[in-house]
Formats: C-alpha cells, sequence, structure tokens
C-alpha cells in the first residue's frame, strides 16, 4: 500500500500544501500520496486516527487544530513543547504519534537562504497569538542580540516572552513600547487580513534591514508596502510555508527537496 500523508484543516480547500508535496514526491521520487482533509471541527483526534487505519503515516495540520494535535500526540519534539502546537505528524513504528512544528524552522531557513543574517541581529516581532509563539524557539535559536515581541494586546507579548526568557535576551509588550531600530522585523499578526497596519514608529528599520510578513498573496500585504516605502528589504511569507513543507517531507521521508523551484511554482501560481 501507498504510504498515505495529508493535511488536516477546516477548511482546508485553499490549502497549497498538496501540490508543494507532490512537487516534493516528484522532485525526490518518493511514491506518497498527499491528499487535503477536512476534519470535524468536534473530533480532530478520531479523524487523525481514521487516517492511520488507512494507511495515513503521517500529516501536516493547520487551522484550527495545531492545538488539538498538539494535545494527541505521545510524544513531542522540544520546539513543539515551546509552541504548544503541532503542524507535523508522524506515526511512528510502534503506532505511537510523534508531533513536531516546523513553521519555525521554515521561516529561520527562508531569512538565512535569503541571505538575511539573524545572529547578533536585534529583532521586533510583531504578535503575539499562535503564530508567533510557534517561532520563538528556532528564532532564538540563531543567537540574535536581542528579540522584541509587540502586541495590540500588551500584557500577551509581555507573557508570551516570559515563557522563552531562559533561550536569549527576549522581552514583550505593546506597540508603543517599540524602540528601533532594528535589523529584523516579522510581522506575525493577521492584521494584514483585515489590511490593518500595526502602529509602528517612522524609525523601526536599520540601514539594509529586512522586513518580513508570514502572510503572502498576489500583492504585498500593507505592511510590507509600508516596509518598501521605508527603505526594508522585504520578503512574504511563501518561502516560509515551502521551507516548513520541506522540514516535515524530510521528517517523513528522509530527503530534503530543493525548495527553489516550488517556490517559483507557487510564486507563479499566485499571479
Ligand atoms: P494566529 O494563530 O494567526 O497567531 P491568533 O492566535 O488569533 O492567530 O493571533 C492573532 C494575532 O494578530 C494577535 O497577536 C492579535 O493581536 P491581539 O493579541 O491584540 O488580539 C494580532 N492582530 C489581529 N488583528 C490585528 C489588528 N487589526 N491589528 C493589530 N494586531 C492584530
Amino acid at each position: 500500500m501507498i504510504d498515505r500523508y495529508c493535511v488536516f484543516g477546516h477548511p482546508v480547500a485553499h490549502s497549497r500544501s498538496p501540490i508543494i508535496h507532490a512537487a516534493f514526491a516528484e522532485q525526490t521520487g518518493e511514491a506518497i500520496d498527499y491528499t487535503a482533509i477536512e476534519a470535524p471541527l468536534d473530533d480532530f483526534a478520531g479523524a487523525w486516527r481514521a487516517f492511520v487505519a488507512e494507511g495515513g503515516r503521517g500529516a501536516n495540520v493547520t487551522v484550527p487544530f495545531k492545538e488539538e494535535a498538539f494535545r494527541l500526540c505521545d510524544t513531542l519534539s522540544r520546539r513543539a513543547q515551546r509552541a504548544r502546537a503541532v503542524n507535523t505528524l508522524i506515526l511512528g513504528g510502534n503506532g505511537e504519534t510523534y508531533g513536531d512544528t516546523t513553521d519555525g524552522v521554515g521561516l529561520v531557513r527562508d531569512l538565512v537562504d535569503h541571505g538575511v543574517a539573524l545572529e547578533g541581529a536585534r529583532i521586533l516581532v510583531l504578535g503575539a497569538g499562535g503564530a508567533v509563539r510557534g517561532v520563538l524557539e528556532p528564532l532564538l535559536a540563531t543567537r540574535p542580540a536581542s528579540l522584541f515581541v509587540a502586541n495590540r494586546t500588551a500584557e500577551k507579548a509581555a507573557e508570551l516572552a516570559e515563557d522563552f526568557t531562559d533561550l536569549g535576551d527576549i522581552a514583550g509588550g505593546g506597540f508603543d513600547a517599540v524602540a528601533g531600530p532594528f535589523d529584523v522585523v516579522i510581522n506575525g499578526t493577521s492584521a494584514s487580513l483585515a489590511g490593518d497596519l500595526p502602529p509602528l514608529p517612522e524609525d523601526l528599520f536599520a540601514a539594509g534591514a529586512t522586513a518580513y510578513d508570514m502572510m503572502y498573496g498576489a500583492e504585498p500585504t500593507v505592511f510590507l508596502q509600508w516596509a518598501a516605502e521605508r527603505g526594508a528589504r522585504c520578503r512574504d511569507g511563501l518561502g516560509m510555508l515551502v521551507e516548513q513543507a520541506a522540514e516535515s517531507f524530510f521528517q517523513w521521508r528522509g530527503k530534503r527537496p530543493d525548495t527553489a523551484p516550488v517556490r517559483e511554482l507557487l510564486r507563479r501560481s499566485l499571479s
């Protein structure tokens, strides 16, 4: 029986993961089947068990199931424990479920592969929700000089940062506490979805700074437009999407796909 993988979400029809993993499979010669499955909102664990019973070997997990996936795992990677969320499920030989989160490594790899220096950098992360929690451990592992988490709800940022103080120089607060300049500014809020821009000071960016938005689309987000007008080098989250998928694929199949052509494929499909 062919090894089966899937992405669970609700809704999930929009997910690009099947396209990405089909491209990885073709490139690496791995014979896998990868589909999108809309799991019921009230029984994610049941959907995973049913999938395993039908030959499922692993899965990606997207909104709104990442926390529920975390709870059903028998064992977890350290970064998933920190994230309190899982985007990659792996069925072990013993039938146990192992959970990992590859979003943060995906973000870091996309930045580093594009020449963005993180070690020693002054980093600002906007937002304090699940998406940001998921990337803090890998970001701090790059040994930045400092990392500030800014959020509309200041207390959430302060509490989130508090959970990571053992890993590096990290603090959190409201947007009014943002004091630049920064070398790297990462937008992990969902403000772009509403076309909103967090209130940010004009002197946010150091010379040669990079602005990154975890979101992506056919057009630059409001945040990236604002950043480009202020001279920052801009990247959207499409690369992060492909890199997190590549890391999941590596964990399942032991092969590292070449991400550049897949990124191009997706970019073309957006326009
Ligand atoms: P996700 O899983 O995408 O992180 P989330 O946990 O709901 O989703 O978090 C959304 C994040 O975007 C939060 O940091 C939220 O700020 P609050 O904690 O103050 O709610 C932020 N956000 C959403 N809409 C925003 C907006 N219009 N302006 C600024 N921040 C916004």
